[in-house]
């Protein structure tokens, strides 16, 4: 098993989970985060820390049959390969807390490449 970062995380962006990654696979981007399925150890310990819920268990090589955490799982590890490492908590986005629980945020999705450390 490997996790993924969800749309949940658009425009919240809280960076706890980079503060217990254990093999530093987060990769950021403007406005979220993904994990790189390839370094992911499956540890768990990034899912209770995010307060946006935004982390979820998928199997390894076989996301499963929801389309849309197949679709994320993808997207994890397309831009995984694109955006810089990040290791170190930065500052949430300013509207975190407003957009924290909102559904549908993928329609906020950047592919613009974050400051990493
Ligand atoms: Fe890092 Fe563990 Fe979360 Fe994978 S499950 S991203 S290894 S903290
Ligand atoms: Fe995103 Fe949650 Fe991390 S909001 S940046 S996955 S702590």
């Amino acid at each position: 098993m490997i996790y993924i970062v969800t749309e949940k995380c658009i425009r919240s962006k809280y960076m706890d989970c980079v503060t217990v990654c254990p093999v530093d696979c987060f990769y950021e981007g403007e406005n979220m985060l993904v994990i790189n399925p390839i370094e992911c150890i499956g540890c768990g310990a990034c899912v209770p820390v995010c307060k946006a819920h935004a982390i979820v268990k998928v199997r390894e090589g076989d996301p499963g049959s929801d389309a849309t955490i197949d679709e994320w799982a993808k997207i994890n590890a397309e831009y995984a390969n694109k955006w810089p490492n990040i290791t170190q908590k930065g500052t949430p986005l300013p509207d975190a807390d407003e957009h924290k629980d909102e559904l549908g945020k993928k329609k906020y999705f950047s592919a613009n490449p974050g400051k990493g450390d």
